[in-house]
């Protein structure tokens, strides 16, 4: 987790990475959400809920508050196809109620209908943490316990380790060959010191995100916090470079990039001003009207202008026509070949592309994934995100492995926890005269959010309440912590019985929790 601010230090595990903004290894906190939707291009959540089927309670409270492509997973959810949830968790410490978030968001996919996996990242941990293998043995149970203590279903969902599955590090080699060294420099900070085996940790979390579609492409959601993010882009990326066909509109012969391609379009779309046949529009008529600067090409900017002007020169009377072009970028010989059998309609064969010229980009797409798939490759479609936000520390600061009481472990004795809310900061005034005047600050107190991501569960009305009585005045924070406390004694009972019942159903699943190694 780290701050956006440019100025944060990073810990001492990617080296260099004081200058990456999210760093998944850093350390500190993010200050401000909004920021992210700026400089990363992160979507707000608040653009998609309406469109989600009975939201869960951490996006109805805005605690998810981003995603990245996260459409295509309600499209799924809503029409009953198939979709994916997955997520990962470093076994470097206990589990605790910041990891409940994750496990909740997992399990509600799960109860949505999504093929539901969570993993342990027990190569990361050794890797970029420098655990032991038999503490990683003993966190990883944790880890697995309180999931299905929370209610993941085992049968119907897939946990794995990361060590000890084969598929997985195949396809972490395979997609290992889309990746360069470059590329880890400018996402992670690495640099000549990093380790090779954090990089393999790296590519093994490419094939994490991208696992749940070997076999079948699907739409999937990586829950995590935004710290993940840059993961999140290379994996997009990387599920596009070994797709076999990139499908993009064209108009003529000539390529033209996605700058350049808006302009055009608005060029064809006005051809009856300049063309001396409408039906049949010549590339350097479209040149010419440009060229003579009409208010279209005023919204472009001259370097564009300038390149489409003289890329539709050189085409001359070639006819200005759209269509959707197949470039072939990985498919073999074979692939190629039965796209171009497969595209129905008018085509033209070009060297490393086919031009289909009565065919939707939607169906094209469809056309190319099929074909893919049909030949061997994977399909991938690019992974969707969301992310929640950081619980903040009992504290004050960060909630941290690292800093007992800044946090409450799922396997804190109840009593431990109860004790660690009742002393925990508050968003109070100095006097209790004060807060009756001005009320509490719940937007920056640790125990509303203990209320908010966690204890009140599915109940808005009362962390509404919560939050109305303390802002109105009418909430101390003794009772108010008092009552907190004792609803976290209480859940940590439920789920720490609940762990107990989950040992049986984790002894007969075939995950490894012992490992060979030393
Ligand atoms: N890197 C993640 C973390 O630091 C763990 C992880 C590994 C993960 N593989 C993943 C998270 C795949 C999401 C998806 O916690
Ligand atoms: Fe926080 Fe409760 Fe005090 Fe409000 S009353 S500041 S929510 S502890």
């Amino acid at each position: 987790m780290t701050d956006t601010d440019d100025d944060t230090d990073a810990d001492g595990d990617a080296p260099g990475a004081d200058s990456v903004a999210l760093d998944p290894w850093g350390s500190s906190t993010v200050s401000d959400y909004r920021k992210l939707f700026e400089e990363f291009g992160i979507e707000s959540f608040e653009d998609v809920i309406d469109e989600v089927p009975d939201p869960h309670f951490l996006m109805r409270r805005a605690i998810i508050f981003g995603h990245r492509d996260y459409r295509p997973v309600l499209e799924a959810m809503r029409d009953g196809d198939p979709f994916a949830a997955l997520s990962g968790f470093m076994p470097t410490g206990d589990p605790h109620i910041g990891h409940k978030m994750v496990f909740d968001e997992i399990i509600w996919h799960q109860q949505q209908g999504a093929d539901a996996y969570a993993l342990i990242a027990d190569l990361e941990a050794h890797a970029a943490r420098g655990l032991s293998w038999d503490e990683i043995d003993d966190h990883a149970e944790d880890y697995l316990l309180s999931l299905l203590a929370l209610g993941f279903d085992a049968e119907a969902g897939t946990l794995y380790r990361q060590s000890a599955n084969r598929e997985l590090q195949d396809l972490a080699f395979e997609l290992g060959a889309e990746a360069n060294f470059s590329e880890f420099e400018a996402i992670y900070g690495f640099d000549g010191e990093t380790d090779v085996s954090h990089m393999q940790s790296v590519v093994t979390q490419m094939a994490d995100i991208l696992y749940p579609q070997l076999g079948e492409p699907k739409p999937t959601v990586i829950p995590v916090g935004p710290d993940q993010d840059p993961h999140m882009r290379l994996a997009r990326d990387l599920a596009e470079r070994t797709r076999f066909f990139k499908v993009t509109e064209a108009y003529a012969s000539v390529a033209f990039d996605d700058d350049e391609r808006p302009l055009v379009a608005a060029a064809y779309d006005v051809r009856e001003q300049y063309a001396e046949d409408a039906d049949s529009p010549r590339c350097t008529e479209a040149a010419d009207w440009l060229r003579d600067d009409p208010a279209v090409a005023g919204e472009f900017d001259d370097e564009t202008v300038d390149a489409v002007v003289e890329k539709l020169d050189n085409a001359g009377m070639e006819p200005l026509r759209p269509r959707v072009r197949f470039f072939d970028r990985q498919a073999t010989d074979e692939a190629f070949e039965a796209l171009i059998d497969a595209v129905a309609g008018e085509k033209r064969v070009f060297e490393g592309h086919v031009d289909a010229f009565e065919m939707s980009h939607e169906t094209a797409e469809d056309l190319a994934l099929g074909v893919e798939v049909d030949h061997g490759g994977y399909g991938f479609v690019p992974p969707s995100s969301i992310y929640h936000r950081f619980m903040t520390g009992l504290t004050g600061g960060k909630m941290s492995s690292s800093i007992p009481a800044s946090h409450i472990s799922l396997l804190d004795d109840p009593e431990a926890g109860y004790d660690k809310v009742k002393s925990a900061t508050t968003g109070g005034r100095e006097t209790a005269e004060k807060q009756r005047e001005l009320g509490g600050e719940a937007d920056d107190c640790p125990v509303y959010e203990l209320y908010a991501y966690l204890l009140a569960g599915d109940d808005d009305e009362f962390a509404e309440r919560v939050y109305d009585e303390c802002v109105g005045g009418e909430r101390l924070c003794g009772d108010c912590k008092e009552q907190a406390a004792q609803l976290m004694e209480e859940f940590l009972a439920d789920h720490q019985e609940k762990r107990e019942e989950a040992r049986e159903v984790l002894d007969d699943l075939d995950v490894v929790l012992d490992s060979a190694r030393v």
